[in-house]
Formats: structure tokens, sequence, C-alpha cells
């Protein structure tokens, strides 16, 4: 070693773009297991589970709260991939583009909608054994008139986000990051 040169850790550098791609795989790998993590929850509820239909739901919450921040932090990144696949599938494609990021959009106060009569009604009921008590049942009356819409919304989102992910892994071109 030289005299008076300093040692510098040689920190591994991560391109950005490399950071950016591994948080998009993260946030499609998120949704489509709190996908899952619904289709279990509602086969729970159908099978009468109510307890593990709670945890099942509370678990596909968690996940898409997680990937919510992973997505607004891809965006943060400024990593953006547009569609360079065959000109006949462009409309197609932006179709299913624009009703997946409306319905994402609407699956928030959705689900919120759904979890927050679901606490309501817990909390009026004391227990999951308890829901037809008076003062809980309105809140699981509205529950399950939210949850038509919350399901079949969380489900296509879900779907077309892994979809779209795979579309622009095939013919996708990076335009920003
Ligand atoms: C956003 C998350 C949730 C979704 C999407 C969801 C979805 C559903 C669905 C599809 C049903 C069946 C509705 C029907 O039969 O018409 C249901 C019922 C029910 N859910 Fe949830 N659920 C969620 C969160 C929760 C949580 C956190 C709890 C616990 C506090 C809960 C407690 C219940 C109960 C007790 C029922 C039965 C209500 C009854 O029989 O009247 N749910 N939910």
């Amino acid at each position: 070693m030289l005299q008076g040169q300093k040692i510098v850790p040689a920190w591994p550098r991560y391109d950005a773009r490399v950071v950016a791609e591994v948080v998009n795989q993260w946030a499609v790998i998120t949704i489509v297991l709190s996908g899952i993590a619904l289709v279990a929850g509602v086969a729970f509820i159908r099978r009468g589970n109510r307890e593990a239909h709670m945890r099942a739901m509370v678990l596909a919450s968690t996940l898409a709260t997680i990937f919510l921040v992973l997505y607004l932090t891809r965006l943060g990144l400024g990593y953006e991939k547009k569609y360079a696949g065959p000109e006949a599938w462009r409309l197609p494609y932006f179709a299913l583009l624009i009703s997946h990021i409306i319905l994402a959009a609407a699956n928030l106060p959705l689900a919120l909608l759904a979890l927050w009569n679901a606490w309501k009604g817990l909390r009026a009921a004391g227990n999951l054994g308890n829901i037809d008590a008076p003062a809980a049942r309105p809140f699981f009356d509205r529950h399950r008139m939210w949850v038509r819409w919350t399901v079949p919304v969380w489900l296509y989102v879900a779907v077309t986000g892994w979809i779209i992910y795979l579309i622009l892994g095939h013919s996708g071109e990076v335009i920003k990051g």
C-alpha cells in the first residue's frame, strides 16, 4: 500500500434502472399475491370461516398497500416503459391499460369502505360469532354490499396488472429511467 493513500471500500454501485426494475418486479409480485389472498378470503367466507376470512383480507390489503408504496417508488425513480409491440395490438393494449388504471384508482376507496364497515361491525359485535347483533348487522350488510364491487374490481386490477407487466416485458421499451 502506498503511503498516504486511502483505502476506499468497494461498495457495489447499483444502476437506478436496475433498482427500478427490481422494484417493479416486486410490485407485480405483491399485487398478484394480494389477488391470491383475496380469492382465499372469498373461499373462506363461502365456507363460513369468518376468522380465516378476516386474516386473508387483512393480508390482501397489506400486500396491496405494499404494492402501492413500491409502485409510487418506481414512479419516483422515473422509470417508465412504453408499448412497442405490433401496431394491430396497440388499441387493445391501451384499452386494457386505461381500464386497469381507472379500476386501480377505484379499488382504493372500495377496499377502504369494505374494511371500514367490517371493522366497525366487528367493534359493534365484539367478536365474529356475534355479527347478527342489532348494532353490528347494518355494518356487515354494508360490508356485503360494497364487497360485491370490491372483489371483482380488485381481481380485475391484479390480473390485468400481471398481463400488462408480461406484455411490456415482451414488447416494451424503456422511455425513462
Ligand atoms: C377489503 C377487504 C375485504 C373484502 C374484499 C371482503 C369480502 C367479503 C365477501 C366477498 C363477503 C361475502 C359477502 C356475501 O356473502 O354477500 C364477506 C363477508 C364477510 N366479511 Fe368480509 N371482506 C373484507 C374484509 C373483512 C374483514 C377485515 C372482516 C373482519 C372484521 C370481514 C368480515 C366479514 C364477515 C363477518 C362477513 C359475513 C357477513 C355476513 O354473513 O353477513 N371482512 N366479505
